[in-house]
């Protein structure tokens, strides 16, 4: 098996040091949703893709295994790059459906511990595909993904509704600018839905996405030395009608200040107090569209759920 490290431990600690600072120190305070993904986060993110409230994942699943064919015949990959991979359990059905003309599977994370266990599975279980793993940051550089072959970049998940809506349209402009002509963009998108659904997706009764989004303190606690008592802070999922997005926050149930010694900053909290720690923005079709078509991109195949809540689209990169 081969993982290939483009971001090592020294550069990403450096990475989160940065946007840790500039976040707990802005006026309101915000997190990089990246310090989200420690090994714990993203065992806690495994999870919540089985709550029964959080629908994105075997909705976009069920729509892969239906439309896998159709995609497969669309795309004709031979290099399948994914960024963001996660725990790639998703991706297996792709695999299964490329298998006639793929070659390579480059899966992509910044979770070092997430990606390691996935690559070594699928290694295991497609002997005839060359898996390589790279650890990397989607939002620095995408120099080290692979050139050659016939492309398809898979971005699954949603996770493009994690980024504002400038960088979303500078990311798509970087993907186009790496695919060559005829290469293909595979994104999984969650469309704009009721909040009496979206809420409680991002809220769940169980607990665990709250858990999830309070690790980012102890990750703060563990690589900066902070105090963070994660029990002082309450989770809150917020649906931004204006934007279309919802937006994840802790918040402060008393005042406090926190060390950050490692930073080298003391931080107040007021009572109330709320800090973003992500963004899910939700999509509507024709206007996802005109984005990839901005960014260099022709829509080329839509999948939609029956209940119209996930969007999986094959884009191919314009001459
Ligand atoms: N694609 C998977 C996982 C989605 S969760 C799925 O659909 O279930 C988002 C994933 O993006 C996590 O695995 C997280 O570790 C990864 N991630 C977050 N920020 C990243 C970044 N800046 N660069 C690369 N991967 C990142
Ligand atoms: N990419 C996932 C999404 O937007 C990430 C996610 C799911 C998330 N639940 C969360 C991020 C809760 C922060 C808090 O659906």
């Amino acid at each position: 098996m081969t993982v290939d490290v483009y971001l090592t431990p020294t550069e990403l600690d450096a990475t989160l040091r940065a946007e840790a600072l500039r976040g707990l120190t802005a006026s309101p305070k915000y997190l990089s949703p990246t310090l989200l993904y420690d090994e714990r986060g993203s065992e806690l993110f495994e999870r919540i893709t089985e709550l029964p409230e959080y629908y994105p994942t075997r909705t976009e699943f069920a729509l892969l295994c239906e439309n896998a064919g159709e995609i497969a015949d669309t795309t004709a990959t031979e290099v399948l790059v994914e960024l963001g991979s996660g725990s790639s359990e998703k991706t297996r059905v792709l695999l299964d459906a490329l298998a006639p003309t793929l070659r390579t599977y480059v899966p992509q994370d910044v979770s070092e511990a997430a990606l390691r266990p996935a690559v070594r599975r699928l290694t295991a279980e497609y002997p005839e595909v060359e898996v390589h793993g790279v650890v990397g940051d989607f939002t620095a550089s995408l120099a080290h993904l692979p050139a050659g072959g016939h492309r398809t970049i898979a971005f699954l998940g949603g996770t493009i509704g994690n980024f504002a809506p400038t960088e979303r349209a500078e990311f798509l402009t970087g993907l186009a600018a790496i695919l060559e002509p005829g290469e293909w963009l595979l994104l999984g998108a969650g469309l704009v839905v009721d909040p009496s659904v979206l809420v409680p997706a991002y809220d769940d009764a169980a607990g665990v996405t709250a858990e999830f989004d309070r690790n980012v303190l102890r990750v703060l606690n563990d690589r900066f030395g902070a105090d963070f008592d994660p029990d002082l802070f309450v989770h809150r999922a917020v649906w931004d009608a204006d934007n279309e997005w919802i937006e994840m926050r802790l918040e402060a149930t008393r005042a406090m200040t926190v060390h950050v010694p490692g930073l080298g900053i003391d931080v107040d909290f007021a009572e109330g107090e709320q800090m973003r720690t992500e963004i899910s923005a939700k999509f509507r079709l024709d206007r996802l569209a005109a984005e990839l078509d901005a960014a260099g991109f022709t829509v080329r195949r839509e999948w939609v759920d029956a209940d119209a809540r996930f969007v999986v689209i094959a884009a191919c990169r314009r001459r």
